[in-house]
């Protein structure tokens, strides 16, 4: 991976991010899986720095996913108190830092703080016009994609619009990601390289950087390695090579 941000190639618009190997960055430290959580959410206050240091516009982190409940039920309060947490002592800094806060994924099985936490954070900042940080947080790919058929089906039922209206943009106006220009860049840390259910409609044309590094130990170094990797990539979209 090359090291150093080439000044005149572009920074990706939108940085997506896998956040993974918190609880392996514990276990190697004979520390429960929570304490790598903790950590991982230092590691959030990083990435977040990072991009508004390096001009990126749009960050969509991946907290938590619709198979996360999954887990054990002490493992998943613990990263509902960290959302809460992160959200109540970092929303003053991040709404003077010029941050948009939007949180994607199934909200009503979330708990009822929770739900008014995170509306609140998003009204907060709704003018904010700096990076738009983007919190997946019972987020799941598929569902997200489920669910805006399910919306389509019925504005075509209520006849406010018909079935060869829809198209690809149409389409993308139904997804809880509307708005933002699809990620150039998805970071995937600790090793694992798929997908796991994250922004599956979006990423279509992402270059896909796999990092070995464990989500605690993400670095502002580690983004721009992921970056300058990403600056290294032909971007073909289809079309034949230069
Ligand atoms: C990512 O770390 C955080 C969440 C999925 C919430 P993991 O908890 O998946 O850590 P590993 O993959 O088990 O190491
Ligand atoms: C993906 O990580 C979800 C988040 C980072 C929030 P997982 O650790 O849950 O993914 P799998 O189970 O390894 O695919
Ligand atoms: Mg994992």
């Amino acid at each position: 991976m090359s090291e150093l941000i080439q000044n005149a190639a572009p920074v990706p618009r939108h940085v997506a991010i896998i956040m993974d190997g918190n609880g392996r960055w514990a276990e190697a430290r004979g520390l429960r899986r929570i304490a790598g959580h903790r950590r991982g959410a230092d590691a959030v206050r990083t990435a977040v720095r990072g991009c508004q240091d390096l001009g990126v516009r749009c960050l969509t982190i991946y907290a938590f996913s619709s198979e996360n409940w999954k887990r054990p039920a002490v493992e998943i309060e613990y990263l509902m108190g960290l959302l809460r947490l992160y959200i109540e002592s970092e929303i003053e800094e991040l709404h003077s830092a010029n941050v948009k806060l939007r949180f994607i994924g199934n909200r009503t099985q979330l708990q009822d703080d929770i739900v008014a936490l995170i509306g609140q954070a998003e009204a907060l900042t709704i003018k904010n016009t700096g990076l738009a940080l983007s919190v997946a947080m019972n987020y799941g790919g598929r569902d997200e994609i489920v669910r805006a058929c399910q919306r389509i089906a019925t504005k075509v039922e209520l006849g406010e619009m018909t079935p060869v209206e829809l198209n690809e943009d149409r389409f993308a106006e139904e997804l809880e990601t509307f708005g933002l220009p699809d990620p150039d860049l998805l970071i995937r840390t600790s090793g694992e390289q798929r997908l796991s259910n994250f922004l599956l409609w979006q990423l279509a044309y992402a270059e896909l950087v796999f990092i070995d590094t464990l989500w605690p130990d993400f670095t502002l170094d580690t983004l721009r390695g992921a970056i300058a990797e990403y600056q290294s990539r032909d971007r073909r979209y289809g079309a034949s090579s230069a």
